[in-house]
């Protein structure tokens, strides 16, 4: 276990503003994580978090309390057969490391999330999804620490109650599970989904590979995301707000081109960038924050921000939509 304290948050955050927090611990083992847990530091630290890649999340301030993070890293199959092989990846690995090993041993299903920054623990909290994947369709059991007891617990598939953006542990308050890895189950077999709109025309190669998928995916990433080692963001800032079918009939009615995604019973999905771009927001700035203007879901830190200037530009867009649309505006990034 490593401890250290007054820890910069600049280069552990993707948003890479200047904070910094009283404690930073990490851990590289389950044996580890439990004597953190019940170390002096631990239990006389006030409050405390875990985090993973830094990549969803915003500091609004010093952070007077202890960052936990995993340094948990393996890779090993649970079990295969002819058509599935289930793999068990320790928490602390890099997503995007974690779907390379898939590509490389032709394990299709992870190859959609191809450059979503972070780490595996984090994915099975967040339940991260892009170009018509989400975590929670390869996720077969979640293992975990129970901080108030030390317990080792699993958890299967349906007890993780995957939704959008969403999952049983980030709805626990205050957060009592610590993921130490997570289990993955892959097909041997060709499988690839290539519903949204651009990768459509990939279904017509016969030898596609995930390869082509994976470079595909990360073209039109970097076609619209800041890189986040050169431009700090979280990726998408906003969740992309789910309206009632009579709403959004209204909203249609003076937009007819809003795009727009079928939701759970009977509600429609419309792309936040789209409204927020929609109200003239574009590339709008408050000190060194942005209205990222390739893709408005992300407000960009480009020039030193301050958490002050990331907060008034979350309010702004906020309250903007809220005014043209009689649309309420949720982050997606865990705003601290
Ligand atoms: N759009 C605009 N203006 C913008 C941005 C988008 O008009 O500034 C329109 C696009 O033209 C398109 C629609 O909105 O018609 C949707 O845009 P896009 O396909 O880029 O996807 P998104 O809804 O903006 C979501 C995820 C992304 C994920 C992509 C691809 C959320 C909150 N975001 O974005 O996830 O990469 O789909 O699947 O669900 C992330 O979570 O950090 C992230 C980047």
């Amino acid at each position: 276990m490593k401890l250290y304290t007054d820890y910069p948050l600049k280069d552990i955050t993707t948003m890479h503003l200047d904070v910094r927090c009283k404690y930073f611990a990490e851990y590289s083992s389950i044996n580890d994580l439990l004597e953190l847990l019940n170390s002096a530091a631990y239990k006389q630290c006030g409050k405390s978090m875990h985090i993973g890649g830094g990549s969803n999340l915003v500091f609004t301030g010093d952070y007077d309390g202890m960052l936990l993070h995993s340094q948990i890293r393996f890779i090993t199959v649970v079990s295969e057969d002819n058509n599935h092989v289930t793999l068990e990846v320790g928490a602390g690995v890099v997503w995007d490391s974690f779907v390379k090993h898939c590509i490389a041993n032709k394990y299709y299903g992870a190859e959609n999330l191809s450059g979503i920054p972070g780490e595996v623990g984090a994915s099975a909290v967040q339940n991260i999804g892009s170009y018509g994947v989400e975590v929670g369709e390869l996720i077969t059991r979640v293992h975990c620490i129970d901080k108030d007891s030390g317990n080792a617990v699993t958890f299967d598939n349906a007890s993780c109650k995957y939704a959008y953006r969403d999952s049983v542990f980030k709805n626990e308050i205050p957060p009592r599970h610590i993921v130490t890895s997570v289990e993955y189950t892959l097909s041997k077999s060709p499988k690839f989904t290539l519903t949204y709109g651009p990768l459509k025309e990939l279904a017509d190669n016969p030898s596609l590979s995930m390869q082509d998928v994976r470079e595909a995916i990360l073209t039109i990433r970097n076609s619209k995301l800041p890189n986040p080692d050169e431009t700090g963001s979280v990726g998408s800032f906003f969740k992309n707000p789910i309206i009632d079918s009579a709403k959004f009939e209204a909203l249609k009615a003076t937009y007819p081109t809003i795009p727009h995604y079928p939701a759970a019973n009977g509600k429609v999905k419309v792309p936040a960038g789209w409204l927020i771009e929609n109200a003239g927001l574009k590339g709008a700035r408050i000190g060194g924050a942005c209205v990222y203007p390739k893709q408005c879901l992300v407000i960009a830190n480009i020039d030193n921000a301050s958490p002050a200037d990331i907060v008034a530009m979350c309010r702004h867009v906020t309250d903007t939509v809220a005014e043209k649309y009689g649309i309420a505006l949720h982050p997606e990034a865990n705003i601290i």
